[in-house]
């Protein structure tokens, strides 16, 4: 099964798929977006540099090219091998972050996004649902410095987090929406439950 963790910037995904992939065995291939290839991982570094200046469809293209190689590379093999596939975003991240909140158009960047990875969209897709004031106390608190993305600020947040409910609404049968607002514990039961109904 390919399962995505989604959400705005500071909702815990990334401590979410780890603990998901950890749950659902070994056998689990963790990958995160952008990266997960040599490929990916240098449109990462480029994606995530405040100092660099992109054009909205610029940006897109380099997440789209960053997924395409994740998909030929390590997605598409893992899951022929019948593995379970666990990624923290995929292309739901970029119809919220590009397509709504930088105003590219949501169905536009699907069309896009199908074209970069074949057509594959996550099989369940977890959106970890939190207000954007409570995950930006969270990113504070952590006191890492701010990315390109989180840098810009609580307008963008909450323009993707609209993004993300219009997906939700959008993709009934692909989407479930689990609220990130408790512990990591809390959380994490809630993404098993809903990863339960949806595996039986
Ligand atoms: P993220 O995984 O949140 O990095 P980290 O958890 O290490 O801070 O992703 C980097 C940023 O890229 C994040 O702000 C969301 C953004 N993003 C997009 O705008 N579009 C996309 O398609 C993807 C995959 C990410």
């Amino acid at each position: 099964m390919f399962i995505a963790l989604e959400g705005i910037d500071g909702s815990g995904k990334t401590t979410q798929a780890a603990r998901l992939a950890a749950a659902l065995g070994d056998d689990t291939m963790l990958v995160r977006e952008p990266g997960g290839t040599a490929a990916g991982e240098g449109a990462r570094t480029l994606l995530k540099d405040s100092g660099i200046r992109l054009d909205s469809m610029a940006e897109l293209l380099l997440f789209l090219a960053a997924r395409a190689q994740l998909v030929t590379e390590v997605i598409r093999p893992a899951m022929d091998e019948g593995r379970d596939v666990v990624c923290d975003r995929f292309g739901d991240s970029s119809v919220a972050y590009q397509g709504t909140a930088r105003g590219l158009g949501a169905e536009r960047v699907e069309e896009l996004c199908d074209l970069a990875t074949g057509g594959l969209w996550p099989d369940l897709t977890v959106l970890l649902r939190l207000h954007p004031e409570v995950a930006a106390e969270r990113i504070a608190a952590e006191g890492r410095a701010a990315d390109r993305f989180e840098g810009e600020g609580m307008e963008l947040q909450r323009r993707v987090a609209e993004g993300y409910e219009e997906v939700a609404a959008r993709h009934p049968d692909r989407v479930r929406v689990v609220d990130a607002s408790g512990d990591p514990d809390t959380v994490h039961a809630a993404v098993m439950a809903v990863v339960g109904a949806v595996r039986t």
